[in-house]
């Protein structure tokens, strides 16, 4: 039998079905409720609220638990490619040999953009924060795929937009670079993989060649699988939103982009190294910052810590700071953002404002330090936290089409304004 849940309202009560997941949270189906009792719930910022049920990623912010489609995020990290992960996230399984090789080859055969498009990036102003240019570049490159802007697309026509986001995100994300620093575009080379492609696209010039190297590209793989998926969060949830009201792939993702650029989510691996330099040239004093942060009169929060569903350390922070820490011993480099991030993080896991609320470093605190190693600037961050999250957006939109239950999303709302009242005339107004 299956379970159920009572509500009582006003004295009346109401059975509500219980949706079981395979492990973790345990759903109260409300979806019937208004038409039964004539009322809603009120969750805002929806921290109880399960918009669908998803079989991509699983994470227990209480005990630091992630894993994408049931495989530990520790093992995906270490053992797979980056496009493996893609296709895992995306296609639900790991690839075989041949379709790893279909996929990978497919991204060669897509990487370049259409020779118009230059004439975008031409237009920005070469200050224009990239996050801008790559929202936009994307929901354009929606105009050049007329033929798959249908509003049920087929899986063939999916697959090919999977291709066509995956594969062009590295080329527009460095043409938006290059256009900062006012260098020719450069385009991608056949014989380098995902990783090694963007760095060259990014770092190579038409005279000279960017030099890959083995400890660089394994950095930044690590960083784009840990950036991943991670469930329902701000910009996969806008991705679903937006792709509900049958929005195509492109414009959906664009949005996502949007919503991944706020600092409180995707935007705050720049804040944290912008906040650590501010320290740096301060003197370090730490302390300060802490206060601060600790003050509720002040609206200053210390960027790279605190999550929504993490209570506990971040899996990701774990990894990406081992990560930090082989980079720069293998590259010989020393950066004193380094030795200021380790002290604030000594110094906040021992406070018991922050202990109290459960605020622990998460997968922002050190990616920008190894962002900044390998030479990529502060306000790219954003976008290379955008090139790790795409295939769980693309899984996420893919997953809301194939779902039955999926309606356009359209939350209600508890009103709390004026009744009713006359329209008062310009003169008469005071
Ligand atoms: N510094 C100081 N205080 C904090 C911080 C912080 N970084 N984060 C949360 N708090 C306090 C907050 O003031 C509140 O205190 P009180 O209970 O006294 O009012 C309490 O902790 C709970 O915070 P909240 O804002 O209700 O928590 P939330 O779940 O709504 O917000 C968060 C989560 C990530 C937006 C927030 O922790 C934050 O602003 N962190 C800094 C920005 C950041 O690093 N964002 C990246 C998140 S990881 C990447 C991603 O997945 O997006």
């Amino acid at each position: 039998m299956s379970k159920t849940a009572t509500l009582t309202v006003n004295g009346k009560v109401y059975e509500l079905p219980m949706i079981e997941s395979t492990i973790g949270d345990t759903g109260i189906d409300i979806s019937k409720l208004r038409s039964q009792t004539s009322f809603i719930t009120l969750d805002p910022g929806f921290a109880n609220t399960g918009s669908c049920r998803s079989s991509i990623t699983y994470l227990d912010g209480e005990k630091g638990v992630l894993r994408y489609r049931g495989i530990p995020i520790k093992e995906v990290a270490e053992k797979a490619t980056f496009v493996e992960t893609a296709y895992l996230l995306i296609y639900g399984e790991l690839p075989t040999k041949e379709q790893l090789s279909d996929f990978s080859h497919a991204f060669s055969r897509h990487a370049n953009l259409h020779e118009d498009m230059k004439n975008f990036f031409l237009g920005y102003p070469n200050t224009g924060h990239p996050m801008a240019m790559l929202s936009a570049m994307i929901c354009a490159l929606s105009a050049y795929y007329p033929e798959l802007l249908k509003p049920e697309p087929s899986d063939q026509e999916i697959d090919l937009m999977t291709i066509q986001l995956m594969s062009k995100i590295r080329t527009i994300c460095a043409c938006t670079y290059k256009k900062s620093i006012g260098e020719p575009f450069i385009y991608a080379r056949e014989d380098y993989d995902y990783v090694a492609n963007f760095l060259h696209m990014m770092f190579s010039t038409p005279t000279k060649e960017y030099k890959i190297q083995k400890p660089v590209v394994n950095a930044l793989r690590t960083l784009l699988i840990l950036h991943g998926d991670h469930e329902q969060n701000c910009s996969t949830s806008t991705v679903r939103l937006v792709g509900s009201s049958w929005a195509n792939l492109f414009a959906s993702i664009s949005a996502g982009v949007c919503a991944l650029w706020g600092p409180l989510h995707g935007g705050a691996n720049q804040k944290v190294v912008e906040m650590l330099e501010e320290m740096h040239s301060t003197g370090a004093d730490i302390t300060k910052y802490i206060e601060r942060a600790k003050d509720s009169n002040d609206p200053y929060r210390l960027m790279g810590f605190g999550h929504r569903v993490y209570k506990n350390y971040d899996p990701r922070a774990r990894i990406i700071k081992s990560k930090c820490d082989d980079l720069f011993n293998t590259l010989g480099v020393h950066d004193p953002l380094l030795d200021i991030a380790v002290k604030l993080e000594n110094a906040v896991l021992k406070d018991d404002y922050f202990k109290e609320r459960k605020l622990y470093p998460n997968v922002d605190f050190y990616s920008g330090i190894i962002y900044k190693a390998i030479g990529i600037p502060a306000n790219m961050f954003p976008v290379l936290f955008a090139i790790g999250r795409l295939p769980g957006w693309i899984a996420h939109w893919r997953e809301m089409k194939a779902s039955k239950e999926t309606r356009i999303g359209r939350p209600r709302q508890v009103y709390t304004g004026e009744i009713e009242r006359d329209f008062v005339p310009i003169e008469k107004r005071k």
